[in-house]
This record gives structure tokens, sequence and C-alpha cells, in this order.
């Protein structure tokens, strides 16, 4: 009886894992040489899909750190925006965003990365070490299934300054099924 629990337990949580999968597709992205250096990928492995980033960051980002994210599904046959916008990580820890998918999104990436998401950030090294949704995550079920396109820009506004440079910007396609 045991043996057959621990069976039915395995079997709902590997068909669960089977159940969740995303797909990251067609990576690209622009990084502005005056504040970063480095690669983002995607990397497929064992079914796996994830993103990684390997970046210098050469100038301190401090004052205002616009992020635009933007999150489309697609319906039909075009990719309409259902999250559309601005977020200063000067001023709000993205973790703790009033946007529930912000929200979600940044507390899974947190496990991935080697550094804080608010600002400031200083020059030196930042690494997103294969970010993916685990499976096993009971809040994957809060994404409905689907083709998403994620698109993302960041400006950096230097404290005292009027200007708005642009640090990066990058875009994808993430597949949830
Ligand atoms: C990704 O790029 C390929 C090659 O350019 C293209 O055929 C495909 O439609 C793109 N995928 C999506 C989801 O747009």
């Amino acid at each position: 009886m045991k043996g057959f629990i621990i069976l039915l337990a395995f079997a709902c949580c590997s068909l669960q894992m089977i159940d969740a999968t995303v797909r990251f597709s067609n990576m690209t992205y622009d990084l502005n040489p005056e504040y970063v250096k480095g690669t983002i990928n995607v990397k497929v492995e064992n079914g796996v899909y994830s993103i990684g980033m390997n970046c210098d960051l050469l100038k301190k980002i401090d004052g205002n750190f616009w992020v635009t994210p933007v999150f489309s599904k697609k319906l039909g046959k075009s990719y309409v925006p259902i999250i559309d916008l601005k977020l200063d990580t000067c001023k709000t820890d993205p973790t703790l965003a009033e946007n529930p998918l912000i929200r979600f999104v940044s507390t899974e990436a947190k496990k991935f990365v080697s550094f804080g998401l608010m600002c400031p950030y200083e020059p030196g090294h930042y690494v997103v070490n294969d970010f993916t949704f685990e499976k096993s995550n009971a809040l994957m079920n809060f994404i409905p299934k689907g083709n998403y396109h994620v698109s993302l820009t960041s400006r950096h506004q230097p404290p005292g300054s009027k200007e708005l440079n642009k640090v990066m910007s990058l875009s994808f396609y993430a597949d949830f099924e």
C-alpha cells in the first residue's frame, strides 16, 4: 500500500512535470557597449530550456533605472500585449511589484542570479545561471498555457541628470505547454 502511494505520488508529479514545460526561442538582444559587454543565450539541455547571461557592467547604475517589460500572448495570429508597464528598480524591488506576473517572474529569476534585482548596480560581473521556470513550481499554474513574446528594455537616468541612456533590450518567445 505504501509503495502504491509512493508510486502514485511519483506519477502525479512526473505528469505535472511533463505538463508544464517552457520553451524559449529566438532570443535577440542589444547591449549599450558603454554600459554592458557580454552575452545572453538560450540553452537546451535534456529538453529543458533555459536562459543564461554572462555580462560585465562597466558603469555604476543608480538614480533611476527604468525597466519596461512587455508580455504579449498569441491570440489568433498575432501577439497581443497583456502586460506593458514601466518599473523603476531603484525605487521598487521587482519581487514586490504590484503586478502579480512581474512579482512571480522576478521571484523565480532571483533563484538564478548572482546579484540583487534592486538598483544600485555596481560595476562588475553579472551572471544569470540557466534561468528556467521550474516545472515543479506550483506557481506555474499561474501562467496559462500558450505562446508568449517577451521584450524588455532598460534605461538609466543618472542621479540629477535628465538624460535617459538605453542600457539594454532583449526579446524572446516563450511557449508554455
Ligand atoms: C523564430 O525564428 C524563426 C527563423 O527566423 C522563424 O521561422 C520563427 O517563426 C520564429 N519563431 C517565432 C515564435 O516567431
